[in-house]
């Protein structure tokens, strides 16, 4: 059973009309249909490998569809030209589950990449070779302050843990303002009060406008915002207030999912367990830090 929010009067920021996506045998996304109009936020639950990233990649076209549609502000996004998808993407903000930054470069470097949309390609290549800290902006700096990293603007990402890099890329988007975020897993190897810290810096990016669709793994964090979607091996099984979300949904949501346990209390150790991994992986430098 699938419950739909209120129908609004705004055009939908976001539109998908039976989308699937395959690779191979492997269904990732299938017959997904959703609308998100702007200034909303949602949170995307799932299993390991319900096809969340791949939901959030295809927004970004970033995956080819096998079928369906993707309209951003009313325009399909797989056929704009490679300069209006640029201006697409522009507005759009990602935090992907391996963060997307630059690990040679300095966290206020990375944090300051927010704003290259905006820039020139002489300014561009000055804020990659502008020394760290005095070429500093006050708005990257005020950004990686309000995340709590204020201190790391000079240090090398490749240095900084797994949670401090998180934070750089929340901070890039704080500097960016995006018109739409997505946000996949922004709390994966990150403790819990940083955990609060990052969402209050997305939910606040959210009032003043932005659309903000999150990837959790951690229901209780899901339950913190208004609308909740959730994929299961690809198909959109709930759309709805969480306040639906009871635990037999839940059981359906994760069942065989054998990394999750199916009451919530025991999801949430195992989250912990995740995190507390993750962040060690990131600290081994085996994940977390891609180049663009
Ligand atoms: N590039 C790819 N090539 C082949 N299979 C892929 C690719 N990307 C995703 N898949 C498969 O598609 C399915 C959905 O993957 P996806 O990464 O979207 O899951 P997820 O819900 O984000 O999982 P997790 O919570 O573990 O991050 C999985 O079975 C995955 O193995
Ligand atoms: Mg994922």
């Amino acid at each position: 059973m699938t419950s739909s929010p209120k129908s609004s009067n705004v055009t939908p920021q976001l539109s998908l009309e039976s989308v699937s996506v395959r690779f191979g045998g492997v269904t990732a996304l299938e017959d997904v249909s959703l609308t998100v109009a702007p200034g909303e936020s949602l949170a995307v639950i799932g299993a390991s490998g319900a096809g969340k990233s791949t939901l959030f990649r295809a927004l970004t076209r970033g995956s080819a569809l096998d079928d369906g549609k993707i309209s951003i502000d009313g325009r399909d996004l797989y056929t704009l030209s490679s300069r209006e998808l640029k201006r697409v993407r522009r507005g759009i903000g990602t935090i992907y589950q391996a963060y997307n930054l630059i690990p040679q470069l300095s966290a206020g470097v990375n944090a300051s990449l927010g704003d290259v949309g905006g820039m020139g390609a002489i300014q561009t290549l000055r804020t990659f070779l502008a020394g760290p800290a005095p070429g500093l902006s006050k708005k990257v700096r005020a950004a990686l302050e309000e995340v709590g990293v204020g201190d790391k603007a000079g240090a090398r990402t490749a240095d900084l843990s797994g949670g401090q890099q998180q934070r750089v890329a929340v901070a890039r988007l704080v500097v960016q303002r995006p018109d739409l975020i997505l946000a996949d897993e922004p709390f994966a190897a990150v403790d819990p009060v940083t955990t609060e810290g990052v969402l209050e810096t997305l939910l606040n990016l959210n009032k003043a406008g932005a659309t903000l669709l999150v990837n959790l793994h951690d229901v209780r964090i899901a339950r913190r915002f208004p609308r909740v979607v959730a994929l299961k091996a690809g198909r959109l099984v709930f759309d709805g207030s969480p306040t639906l979300l009871d635990e037999e949904k839940l059981a359906e949501i994760y069942a065989g999912d054998t990394g999750a346990p199916s009451k919530e209390e025991d999801r949430e150790e195992a989250n912990l367990r995740r995190r507390r991994e993750a962040s060690a992986r990131v600290l081994e430098g085996q994940d977390g830090v891609t180049s663009h």
